[in-house]
Order: structure tokens, then C-alpha cells, then sequence
């Protein structure tokens, strides 16, 4: 069992927790995932290891409560036990040798760009941050990113804090004020990375996202993270999540990407009954 040993709500919908994990706390790397169920009849979702702590023997965790399982995660409380916590998997994000880079977050994706963010800074890159949320309330590891970013951006859709515009706006004006980057880091929603992607490419500047297809074993047996990428078929569990942006087929994860939402959305609002039973009992 992985014991919770710390929960803090980031905004509304984002919940940060430390679980206690100590194997995969030794192992993880930047960029690499867990699978993990809340209990044994619980889904397994994959979320990426935000952080670790190796001498607390502590993984961090940051999620937005996106439908059922993450809904039913976001209610357990410091002290209960989640009863699958499996990992590090996938590979961990290649950041040797780089130099200068710009790290590009939206929304939660931020989590799983800050630990990049992070190993970047401590082997001495120059790391531009870009962050992007749809409004204040939305704006999640603010501090932590100022923290491992020697230059910052931080973005509004409707300019309530922050500047108001989008990534790929604040991308652009650093690149014609004359950064250069040798690498575009870019996690976050499929069609920002898709329009992040664009901007790179008529700059000629290598770009990696992480994507996250529906995981179901996480080992590369099932096919469920099916992807293709420079025509060839990838599985992102196992080959990923990061990959050449500029190869990735969008539209065809996008389209994947919504193939269970009616099943997905009736699991939510089963979880959601239940939840309104167990209060009025
Ligand atoms: C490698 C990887 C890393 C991820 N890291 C994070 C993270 O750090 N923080 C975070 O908030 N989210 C992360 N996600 C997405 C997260 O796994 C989904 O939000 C979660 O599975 C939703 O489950 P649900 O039952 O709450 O919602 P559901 O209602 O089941 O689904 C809501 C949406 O989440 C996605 N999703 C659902 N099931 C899966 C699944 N088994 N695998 C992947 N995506 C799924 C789909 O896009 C779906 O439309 C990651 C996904 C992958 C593949
Ligand atoms: S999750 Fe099954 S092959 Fe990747």
C-alpha cells in the first residue's frame, strides 16, 4: 500500500500529493510515469512523477481531476493508501547537452514540464519557462517554476494575471527578440503542442512533446498509446512519452483521444452518484 503522505489543492481542479513510494522515489527520472489505482476495483491511470524526494522515500503527484478515478483521488485525504503505485515507467526526457531551452507548459501539463524544468537548471542550461493557464484561478507551480527559470513568461487567456495572450505568442516574441534555443520543450493540451509545433518548425528549432494517449498496461502490450509518429507506429508508454513534435501525428491522436469519451463521461457521473449517496447517508 502507498500511504498519502501529503495533499495540497493547487486551484479547483489540481491536487498536489506526496505518496510515499521509496523504490520509485530511488529510480525516477524527469519525464517518466507511475500507474497507479486507487483500489482494487479501480482504473489505472498513468500520471507523471512531478517531483521526488528519494531520502523521504516520497513521490509527488500533481493532477486535474478530469473524470472519475482522478475525482475519486482528489477525496482521499493524508494518512489513506493507495493500493497500485507502479513504476517508473516510460523513458525519461533527454536533456543532455543542452544548453539554452525553452520549456513551454499549458494548464496542468505544467506539472509534468516542471520536473523538466528542474533537472534542466540543475545541469546548468539556460531554461526560459512559458506557462500558460486560461485564467488566474488556473495558474498552478508559479513559484516553483520561477525557481529553475533563469527568464519567465506567464500567460492568461483572458489576461487576468500574468500577460494575456497565448504560449505560442510569448514563444514567438522571445524568438524574434533573438533567443536561441537549442530545443523547444512543450507539454500540455494536443492542440497547443500541435501550434507550438507549427511556430518551431518555421523557426527550424528541434521541438519534444510528451504525449498521453489513453494508457492501459503501460508496458507496450496492450496498443492503447498507439501513436504515429514520421509514419511510423509508436506506443507511447514504452517509446515515449516524449517524441520529435515535429513528426507527431496531432489530428490522429486527437481523434484516438476521443474515442471513450461517452463511456467515459457515464463512469463520471456513476462516481458522482455515489459520491452524493455516501454524503446523504
Ligand atoms: C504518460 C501520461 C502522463 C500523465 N500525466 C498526468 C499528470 O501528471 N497530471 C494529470 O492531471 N494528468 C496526467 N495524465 C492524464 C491522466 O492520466 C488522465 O487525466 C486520467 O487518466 C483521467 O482519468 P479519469 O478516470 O479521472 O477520467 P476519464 O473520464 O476516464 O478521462 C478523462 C480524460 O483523461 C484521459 N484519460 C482517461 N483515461 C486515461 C488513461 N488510462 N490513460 C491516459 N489518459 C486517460 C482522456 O483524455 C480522457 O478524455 C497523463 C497521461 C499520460 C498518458
Ligand atoms: S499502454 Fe498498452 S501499449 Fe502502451
Amino acid at each position: 500500500m502507498y500511504r498519502i503522505i501529503k495533499k495540497t489543492v493547487l486551484n479547483p481542479t489540481v491536487v498536489r500529493m506526496d505518496i510515499e513510494a521509496p523504490l520509485v522515489a530511488k529510480k525516477a527520472q524527469a519525464g517518466q510515469f507511475i500507474i497507479l489505482r486507487t483500489d482494487e476495483n479501480g482504473e489505472r491511470i498513468p500520471l507523471t512523477v512531478a517531483d521526488t524526494d528519494p531520502g523521504q522515500g516520497t513521490v509527488t503527484i500533481i493532477f486535474q481531476k478530469a473524470g472519475a478515478t482522478t475525482d475519486r483521488l482528489a477525496e482521499m485525504e493524508e494518512g489513506d493508501s493507495l493500493c497500485d503505485f507502479a513504476g517508473p515507467l516510460g523513458r525519461p526526457t533527454e536533456t543532455e547537452g543542452l544548453k539554452k531551452a525553452a520549456i513551454v507548459g499549458g494548464g496542468v501539463g505544467c506539472a509534468i514540464a516542471y520536473p523538466v524544468a528542474k533537472k534542466l537548471y540543475e545541469q546548468g542550461c539556460e531554461v526560459h519557462a512559458v506557462v500558460g493557464f486560461r485564467n488566474r484561478d488556473l495558474v498552478i507551480l508559479e513559484d516553483d517554476f520561477r525557481a529553475v527559470s533563469h527568464k519567465m513568461k506567464l500567460m492568461t487567456d483572458d489576461g487576468s494575471y500574468g500577460e494575456k495572450g497565448l504560449v505560442t505568442d510569448a514563444l514567438r516574441a522571445l524568438i524574434e527578440s533573438g533567443e536561441k534555443y537549442d530545443e523547444v520543450i512543450v507539454i500540455g493540451p494536443l492542440m497547443m503542442m500541435k501550434f507550438v509545433c507549427a511556430l518551431t518548425k518555421e523557426y527550424g528549432i528541434r521541438t519534444t512533446v510528451s504525449m498521453n494517449p489513453i494508457m492501459i498496461d503501460g508496458t507496450g502490450m496492450c496498443g492503447g498509446c498507439r501513436l504515429t509518429v514520421g509514419g511510423k507506429t509508436k506506443f507511447a508508454c514504452v517509446d515515449g512519452p516524449d517524441f520529435d513534435g515535429h513528426q507527431v501525428d496531432f489530428d490522429e491522436a486527437m481523434k484516438r483521444g476521443g474515442m471513450y469519451r461517452e463511456f467515459e463521461r457515464h463512469a463520471r457521473e456513476a462516481n458522482c452518484n455515489l459520491l452524493t449517496k455516501k454524503e446523504a447517508e
